[in-house]
């Protein structure tokens, strides 16, 4: 899912955002390059160990890939996390004509905002991750499928949550303290808050009302939201009135995905902190309801991280450096019809991608781990791997022979995936095609530069 998403993606910086490529590629290019380059060697080679191989090759050699994969991605997010970071709090460069020139890449790399995005962004996967898992043993152990796999999914996944959801929190704290500092316009949108006029109340639900600048239907806690932001109770922080109106980030989706975010933040610290006291008490197989609970909480990290990324990013306009270039200037210079179209093609992408991603996953958790057989010694002493069955190869519908695979779901997503592929084939060709050299394939179209446009 990473590698087709990603790569349908980047198609957009050449279709959509060319100028956005063209002011601040000098910058953003080298460290999109440099996380390609991780990302294709090394979690997509490995990747493919890591899933195809578990009961075929020893385990050394397989416990092998997965760390190597995990170090991939790791580095990988390291690297996206710097460029996105520095479009948030851009540091170490110049502008010469227009143009953005790099001066020091370690202030690039390491800007302002990135040890904190990097942290709450790792922290924020391995807590999705435990939550998964923990919650996956908890539907095991309710149903008396895998007893011993289920109550150690239930203890590694609650472990894991157990130290990182109070982590999450405080590493959210401390991000949004140097929101504060470096994009103070954001944090008033997330907090919804109109007017600087002494303390401020933590508002826990409102309607904001941008046309009329302040909020409907509030519930708020006075002084509280003082007491978070600048740890004094009656700190003042800047407010939306101070910026004007041009200069504001979106209200209404900001301050909403924010509350789910951190809705979902304090409901994994209950939910861990209940798990702990089950298990100092050894009653954490024993009470149906909280395995129900936790059940159900595995998509919340998803649900958590989404939302989180709508914050950042929607809060960052109207700028798409902070700064630096506006969104509305990074934007290639074609019609808006045409952005507007291309964009829902992405929606449209992404939903099958995600969508099959979904239910591969689901089916995944249904079926359940398979018994762990001993590695195959057929290969390695033949070096091949053994024949399908022969029940196996019988049972091939059209579409497991149209992709050569017998199980039915493989042979779904390997369908899907050709047709994202071709798709994404079909885009570049059509679409950006001519930037890159595609171009001498449409050589009737003539050679002037209006012509090729
Ligand atoms: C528990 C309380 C939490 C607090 C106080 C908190 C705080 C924040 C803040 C202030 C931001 C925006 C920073 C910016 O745009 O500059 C943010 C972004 C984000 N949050 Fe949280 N968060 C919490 C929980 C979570 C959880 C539980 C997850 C996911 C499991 C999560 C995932 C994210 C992601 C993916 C982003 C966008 C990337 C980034 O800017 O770091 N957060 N969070």
């Amino acid at each position: 899912m990473g590698v087709v998403s990603g790569l349908v993606m980047s198609y957009q910086l050449g279709t959509n955002w060319s100028r956005f490529s063209r002011i601040l590629g000098n910058i953003i290019g080298p460290m999109i390059g440099y996380e390609v380059v991780w990302a294709f060697f090394l979690e997509a080679t490995f990747l493919g160990i890591m899933l195809f191989a578990w009961n075929r090759a020893p385990r050394a050699l397989h416990f092998a890939a997965t760390v190597t994969v995990t170090l991939g991605t790791t580095i990988s997010a390291f690297w996206i996390l710097s460029a996105t970071s520095w479009m948030h709090t851009p540091a170490g460069f110049e502008m010469r004509d227009g143009v953005a020139y790099p001066l020091d890449w370690i202030a690039i790399i390491f800007n302002p905002s990135f040890p904190y995005r990097f942290s709450h962004m790792m922290v924020a996967s391995y807590l999705t991750v435990a939550f998964v898992v923990a919650g996956v043993g908890a539907r095991y152990m309710l149903e008396g499928r895998h007893p011993e796999l289920a109550r150690t999914m239930l203890r590694m996944g609650l472990g894991l949550a157990i130290v990182l959801a109070p982590a999450q929190a405080l590493i959210g704290d401390m991000h949004g303290l140097n929101t504060l500092h470096h994009q103070p316009a954001k944090i008033a949108g997330m907090e919804a808050h109109w007017e600087n006029d002494g303390p401020v109340p933590l508002v826990m639900l409102a309607l904001p009302n941008e046309k009329a600048e302040r909020n409907d239907y509030e519930i708020a806690i006075p002084y509280l939201g003082s007491l978070i932001l600048s740890h004094s109770l009656t700190g003042s922080i800047p407010a939306l009135k101070d910026f004007p109106p041009k200069d504001r980030p979106p209200v209404l989706p900001i301050f909403l995905s924010f509350r789910i975010m951190v809705g979902i933040g304090f409901l994994f610290i209950f939910m861990a902190g209940v798990g702990g006291i089950l298990w100092v008490f050894r009653k954490l197989d024993q009470v149906p309801l909280y395995l129900l609970a936790l059940r159900w909480c595995w998509p919340l990290g998803f649900i958590a991280v989404v939302a989180g990324w709508t914050t950042t990013e929607v809060g960052r306009q109207p700028w798409v450096a902070h700064g630096v270039l506006h969104t509305a200037d990074a934007a290639s210079p074609i019609p808006a019809m045409s952005i507007a179209v291309f964009i829902a093609l992405f929606v449209l992408v992404y939903g099958i991608v995600f969508r099959a991603g979904i239910r591969y996953i689901r089916r995944l958790i249904k079926k359940g781990p398979e018994p762990n057989r001993p590695t195959n010694p057929r290969l390695w002493q033949t070096g091949r791997f053994p024949r399908r069955s022969k029940r196996a190869s019988q049972r091939r519908t059209w579409l497991s022979r149209l992709s050569g695979r017998s199980d039915p779901m493989e042979s779904y997503l390997a369908v899907v995936w050709g047709v994202l592929l071709g798709f994404a084939i079909v885009m570049y060709v059509i679409l950006d095609g001519f930037d890159l050299g595609i171009g001498i394939l449409f050589r009737r179209h003539g050679t002037r530069p209006s012509a090729i446009r």
